[in-house]
């Protein structure tokens, strides 16, 4: 039987996620959003791809819950999206409206998904959806270090001239202004990448990461980005469905790793069949560690602005 995956949101990042998942064949897609027509039509000229790209997938949309029954997988990417100027936070209250909704109808059709969420302000998105669904820890992950991370590597691999596939780079904490783009541990076919850039040049490139979606809003103006960020979590989304066990940078509820409680934040976990497999605990320098409390210090800030509204 054919896997199920929910793609709540018909916008950029929702109809795009519905294209990849389809295009790479990895199961069935229902597109669900609240505007009458538009997931429907959306999933009509998926479907009507099918021949073309030679997949055989369904493709549907819906304006309610009851068709997304039984997904193995759910991402949410609904929401409202940064306009030029405004921060990721700015949108805190009303998507987590939006995430509190969704994710209630989908934990009661589908009570035994995986959580994706890929709404902003990310990793406070992604403990509204946890904190809604009661589901495990590990059935609830938030996307975003492996957008981050694909910055990072394409801005290195733009400036050493090489192949974007040879470049590995992580980067943990949250998902905004605060990120922490491990410098020590990017390379380029294993050769560290302090080797083969001055700190001015690296500098600068984790400055640019750390802007990244900033930098996509203000050349689109009406919207953020949505090819990366849909290539990220179908990305996640395939390691779960294959059981691919593909080591990522996600955000996972951390229950005293780093020395952080009860949170959502980027760290590289094992993605897999059941979701959240395991989250690495990598020894960080003192540096490194201070950056990503200060990370998590922002993402508690915002965590703790909904609790008050719970
Ligand atoms: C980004 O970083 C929208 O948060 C998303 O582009």
């Amino acid at each position: 039987m054919r896997k199920k995956v929910t793609v709540v949101g018909a916008g950029n990042v929702g109809a795009n996620c519905a294209l990849r998942i389809a295009d790479k064949e990895l199961a069935d897609v229902v597109l669900v959003d609240v505007i009458e027509g538009v997931p429907q039509g959306k999933g009509l000229d998926l479907l009507q791809s099918g021949p073309v790209q030679g997949y055989d997938v369904m493709v549907t949309g819906a304006n309610d819950y009851e068709p997304t029954a039984n997904s193995d997988i759910a991402i949410l990417t609904a929401g409202f999206p940064r306009k030029p100027g405004m921060s990721r936070d700015d949108l805190l209250l009303a998507n987590f409206e939006v995430v509190r909704t969704a994710t209630a109808q989908i934990a009661k059709y589908s009570p035994n998904c995986i959580l994706i969420v890929v709404t902003n302000p990310l990793d406070a998105m992604a403990q509204a959806a946890y904190w809604v669904s009661n589901f495990s820890k590990n059935r609830v992950v938030g996307m975003a270090g492996v957008l981050d991370s694909a910055r990072f590597r394409t801005f290195i691999a733009a400036e050493l001239k090489v192949s974007m596939e040879n470049v590995t780079a992580v980067v943990m904490g949250g998902h905004g202004d605060t990120m922490v783009p491990l410098v020590r541990l990017s390379s380029v076919s294993g050769i560290p990448l302090t080797e083969l850039m001055d700190q001015a040049t690296i500098d600068r490139i984790v400055e640019r990461t750390r802007n990244g979606g900033a930098e996509i809003v203000k050349h689109l103006k009406t919207g953020s980005a949505f090819y990366a960020p849909s290539a990220a979590a179908v990305e996640m989304a395939e390691s779960i469905l294959k059981d691919k066990k593909k080591v990522l940078p996600c955000a996972a509820l951390l229950e005293g790793e780093y020395g952080i409680d009860g949170l959502f934040v980027g760290v590289p976990v094992k993605l897999g069949a059941l979701g959240v497999e395991q989250i690495y605990r990598i020894k960080l320098t003192e540096t490194e560690q201070a950056q990503l409390h200060k990370s998590a210090a922002a993402v508690k800030e915002l965590v703790d602005v909904m609790k008050s509204k719970v």
